[in-house]
C-alpha cells in the first residue's frame, strides 16, 4: 500500500481533483465539513444527509458515485461523530478519530477502487495521531495470512494507493509522521505475519533467521544491527539450566536469539526488549486441555512483537542503542521432559523447584533477564504471554504492565503507559509486592515456578522481579492482548504501537 501526504489550503479544488474516492467528513448535526461542502455546489451531498441513508455518526458511512461537479469518481462520505465544540478546538478525541479510520479503512477495502484522497486526517486532534490511526487502519485491513491455503481466498483488492490531504502549514510534520506510521505499520505486520505461522513452520530457528534477516535488511550508515544466535551448547556454557530444562520434552532445537541495534551514541547505556519465544506451549508435562491448544502458537507473541519493534525503529534509523534478547523453544512433554518436582539452577544461581511444568514462560524469561545485566541497559522491558490469569484481570484490553514501585520505575511505568494511550495499544498497571511474593515459597528450593491459584499474574511477575535487581525494568503480559480468538482468530500486532513509541520518545529527548 502507497501512502504519500498532500498540502491543502483554502485555493486547492478538491472537486476537481481526478480520483477513485473523494472521503470527506460529516457531524452528527448534518453540518458539512469545509471539504465536504466544496463537493456539494448541486446539493448532492446534503440531499444524502436529508435522505437520512448517513447518520453522521462516528463511523457511519456512505458512498456517492458520479456526483455532479465532482472529477472523483465516489465521494465517500463518513461520519465524524458529534461535532467538537469550540472549546476542544473543533477536533476529535483521538478514540472517536480510531472509530472513524476504521471505517475509513474497511469501506476503501470493500470497493474495487485503486486510490483514494482522504481529507479527515485535520480534523483530529492530534495531526500525529490521526495520520498513524489512518495508516495503521489501512494496512490492518489489508493483512492477510492465507500464505498456506493451496489458492488465496477471493477478495475485493481495494484501494492501494492513499493521498492525505493536511494542511499546506504542516506538510512537514505530517511527512514524519507518515514515515513514522508506515514503519510501525511494516512492523505490525511482520509481527502477525510471525504470530500466525503454525508451530511447525515458525520454529526457534525461524524465528533466528527472522532475526538474521532484519539484520541484514536494515543495516545502514548511522545504525549497526547485528543478530547473535546461541545454540544449545552455548547457553550450557552459559549456565541457563532454567531455559534449558524448558527444552529437554522437544526434538526441535532451541535458540537465544540477540539483535542488536545500535544507532544512538556509542557508550549510552540501551533499552533492553526482552520477548517470550515459547514457539508452542502443550504446557509439557503438566499438559494442557486439548481444547483451543492450537492457539499456544500464539505463546512467541512476545518475541513476535519485539521483533517487529526493531525492524520498525531500524526503518526509521532512530537515535537510541536497543537490544532485543528473545529465549526461544517448544514446551513438549517426553521422557526427557522436566517433571513436576523438579529443581533447576538458573543462570542468576537461583534454584526453582518447578511444581507445574506450564509455568515455563517465566523459565526461559529469568535467564534472558539474567543474560540482559551485561549490557547495563538504562531499562529493560521483557514482553510475553505470560498468563491466562492476566486475561482474568483484564480481558483482552489491556496489557498488564508490572514495575517495582519505586520513582525510577513510576517513570518508566509512565512512559510505557502513555505510549500505549497515545496509541491505543492501552496497558494497565498492576501491583507487585511482598505479600505476593510469599506465594512462591518452596521447602526445597529457592523459590517455586507458581504461586497457587491467586493473582497469578501478579506471582509471576514477582518471579521475573527476582531476576531484574540489577537495572530498571517493566514486564508486559500480553497473554490478553497479543491474539484473538473465535471466528477472527489471529494475531493483534500488540503491543508493537505500544513498544515502537514507548523507544521513538526515548529517542526524541
Ligand atoms: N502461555 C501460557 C499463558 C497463556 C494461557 C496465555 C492462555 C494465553 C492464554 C503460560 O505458559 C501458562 O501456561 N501459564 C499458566 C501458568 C500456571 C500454570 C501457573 C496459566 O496461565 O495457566
Ligand atoms: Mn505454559
Ligand atoms: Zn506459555
Amino acid at each position: 500500500m502507497d501512502f504519500s501526504t498532500k498540502p491543502f489550503d483554502a485555493k486547492s479544488n478538491l472537486a476537481s481533483s481526478k480520483t477513485a474516492c473523494v472521503v470527506v467528513g460529516v457531524y452528527e448535526n448534518k453540518k458539512l465539513t469545509a471539504e465536504a461542502e466544496s463537493l456539494n455546489k448541486q446539493g448532492a451531498l446534503s440531499n444524502a444527509l436529508k435522505s437520512g441513508d448517513i447518520t453522521g455518526k462516528a463511523g457511519s458511512i456512505l458512498v456517492l458515485r458520479d456526483v455532479a461537479g465532482v472529477a472523483a469518481e465516489r465521494v465517500v462520505l463518513v461520519g465524524l461523530g458529534v461535532a467538537p465544540s469550540a472549546k476542544s478546538s473543533g477536533s476529535i478525541p483521538n478514540t472517536t478519530f480510531t472509530k472513524i479510520a476504521q471505517a475509513t479503512a474497511s469501506c476503501l477495502a470493500g470497493l474495487c477502487a485503486t486510490d483514494a484522497m482522504i481529507t479527515l486526517a485535520v480534523y483530529g486532534a492530534d495531526l500525529n495521531a490521526a495520520i498513524r490511526s489512518l495508516v495503521l487502519a489501512m494496512r490492518a485491513t489489508a493483512y492477510r495470512c492465507d500464505g498456506l491455503k493451496s489458492k488465496p481466498e477471493t477478495t475485493t483488492t481495494g484501494v492501494s494507493k492513499v493521498t492525505l490531504l493536511v494542511q499546506a502549514d504542516h506538510s512537514a510534520r505530517a511527512r514524519t509522521f507518515l514515515r513514522n506510521s508506515v514503519a510501525l505499520a511494516n512492523g505490525i505486520d511482520l509481527t502477525r505475519q510471525l504470530a500466525d505461522l503454525p508451530g511447525n513452520i515458525c520454529t526457534p530457528t525461524y524465528l533466528a533467521n527472522a532475526a538474521k534477516k532484519i539484520a541484514s535488511q536494515f543495516k545502514s550508515a548511522t545504525n549497526k544491527l547485528t543478530a547473535e544466535i546461541l545454540d544449545k551448547k552455548q547457553c550450557q556454557a552459559l549456565k541457563m539450566g532454567s531455559f534449558l530444562s524448558v527444552t529437554n520434552g522437544s526434538d526441535e532445537p532451541p535458540k537465544f536469539i540477540v539483535l542488536k541495534y545500535l544507532g544512538g551514541k556509542p557508550k549510552e547505556a540501551p533499552v533492553v526488549l526482552v520477548g517470550k519465544g515459547i514457539t508452542f506451549d502443550s504446557g509439557g508435562i503438566s499438559l494442557k486441555a486439548g481444547l483451543g491448544m492450537d492457539e499456544m502458537k500464539y505463546d512467541m507473541g512476545g518475541a513476535a512483537s519485539v521483533l517487529g519493534t526493531m525492524r520498525a525503529i531500524s526503518e526509521l534509523n532512530l537515535k537510541l542503542n536497543v537490544i532485543a534478547i528473545i529465549p526461544s523453544c517448544e514446551n513438549m512433554p517426553n521422557g526427557r521432559a522436566t517433571k513436576p518436582g523438579d529443581i533447576v539452577t538458573s543462570m542468576s544461581g537461583q534454584t526453582i523447584e518447578i511444581l507445574n511444568t506450564d509455568a515455563e514462560g517465566r523459565l526461559i524469561l529469568c535467564d534472558a533477564l539474567t543474560y540482559a545485566e551485561r549490557f547495563k541497559p538504562a531499562a529493560v522491558v521483557d514482553v510475553a504471554t505470560l498468563t491466562g490469569a492476566c486475561i482474568t484481570s483484564l480481558g483482552h484490553h489491556n496489557s498488564g504492565l508490572f514495575t517495582r514501585h519505586d520513582e525510577a520505575h513510576d517513570a518508566l511505568a509512565e512512559e510505557l503507559l502513555s505510549a500505549g494511550t497515545d496509541t491505543g495499544d492501552t496497558a494497565w498497571r498492576m501491583p507487585l509486592g511482598e505479600a505476593y511474593n510469599e506465594q512462591l515459597k518452596s521447602n526445597f528450593a529457592d523459590m517455586a515456578n507458581i504461586g497457587g491459584s491467586a493473582a497469578g499474574s501478579i506471582t509471576a511477575a514477582c518471579f521475573l522481579e527476582r531476576y531484574t535487581k540489577q537495572y530498571t525494568w517493566a514486564h508486559l503480559d500480553i497473554a490478553g492482548t497479543a491474539w484473538k480468538s473465535g471466528a477472527a482468530k489471529g494475531a493483534t500486532g500488540r503491543p508493537v504501537a505500544l513498544l515502537t513509541t514507548f523507544l521513538i520518545n526515548r529517542a526524541a529527548v
